[in-house]
C-alpha cells in the first residue's frame, strides 16, 4: 500500500467520544515505552505525528490518525505504567478494555513487544485476555536493530514457545524497528489486504 496522507484527527481519553466508527481502524497497544508512537512516525514516514519520550507514560489519551482520508492508525497509552489504574478490572486501565470491547470498527489489534526481551508477565496477560474476547490481533516486534540477529531469533522463538502452550495457532507475527524502517512495507500490506478482504460495515 502507499501512504499517500496521515492527519491527525483527534485525542480523547474515553471511547464514546471516538470518530464515528465508520472507517477501518488498527490499534497500537503495548507496554510503556515499547514503541507505538515511534511505529506510527515510522510508518506515515512523519517524525513528529505522533508525541514520542524517552521517558514511559508519554501518550495518556486515544490518539485517531486518518490515513489516505480511508483508514484510522490509533495510538494508545501504555499498560504496564503508574498511570494504569488499580481498579481497572484486567489491570490495563478502562480505557483501553473499554475501547477493546466497543470500538466497533477495529479491524485489528498490533500489540506491540520489546524484542529484547523475553515474554513478560503482563504481555501475556494481555495476549491472552485479548484471545478470550476473540479480538483479532498481530504480534508486532519492536526496536529490532538493538539485538543481534541470532538474539532476536531466540526471543521470539520463546515468545511463539510460550503462545504456542495456550493456543493453537500462532498470530501473524511482525518484526520491526522504527529507527530502521524495517517492517513497515509487511505492516502496510497486512492492513491493506485486511481492509480489501473485509470492507465496511463489519457486520
Ligand atoms: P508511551 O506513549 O509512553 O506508552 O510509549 P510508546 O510505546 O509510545 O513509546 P515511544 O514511541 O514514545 O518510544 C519510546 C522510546 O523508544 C523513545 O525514546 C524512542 O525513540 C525509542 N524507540 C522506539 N522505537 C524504537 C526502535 O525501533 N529502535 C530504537 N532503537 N529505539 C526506539
Ligand atoms: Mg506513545
Amino acid at each position: 500500500m502507499k501512504l499517500l496522507s496521515a492527519t491527525f484527527i483527534s485525542s480523547f481519553a474515553d471511547v464514546a467520544k471516538c470518530p464515528p466508527p465508520e472507517k477501518p481502524e488498527f490499534a497500537f497497544i503495548g507496554r510503556s515505552n515499547v514503541g507505538k508512537s515511534s511505529l506510527i512516525n515510522m510508518l506515515t514516514n512523519m517524525r513528529k505525528l505522533a508525541k514520542t519520550s524517552v521517558t514511559p507514560g508519554k501518550t495518556q489519551t486515544i490518539n485517531h490518525y486518518l490515513i489516505n482520508d480511508s483508514w484510522y492508525l490509533v495510538d494508545l497509552p501504555g499498560y504496564g505504567f503508574a498511570s494504569v489504574s488499580k481498579s481497572a478490572r484486567a489491570g490495563f486501565g478502562k480505557m483501553i478494555e473499554d475501547y477493546m470491547l466497543k470500538r466497533e470498527n477495529l479491524y485489528c489489534v498490533m500489540i506491540l513487544l520489546d524484542a529484547r526481551h523475553e515474554p513478560q508477565k503482563n504481555d501475556m496477560a494481555f495476549i491472552e485476555w485479548a484471545g478470550d474476547k476473540e479480538i483479532p490481533l498481530s504480534l508486532v516486534f519492536t526496536k529490532i536493530d538493538k539485538l543481534k540477529p541470532n538474539e532476536l531469533q531466540k526471543n521470539i522463538a520463546a515468545y511463539k514457545r510460550m503462545l504456542l502452550t495456550r493456543w493453537e495457532e500462532l498470530p501473524p507475527i511482525f518484526l520491526t524497528s522504527s529507527e530502521k524502517g524495517i517492517g513497515r512495507d509487511e505492516l502496510l500490506d497486512f492492513m491493506d489486504s485486511a481492509i480489501s478482504s473485509n470492507p465496511m460495515p463489519l457486520k
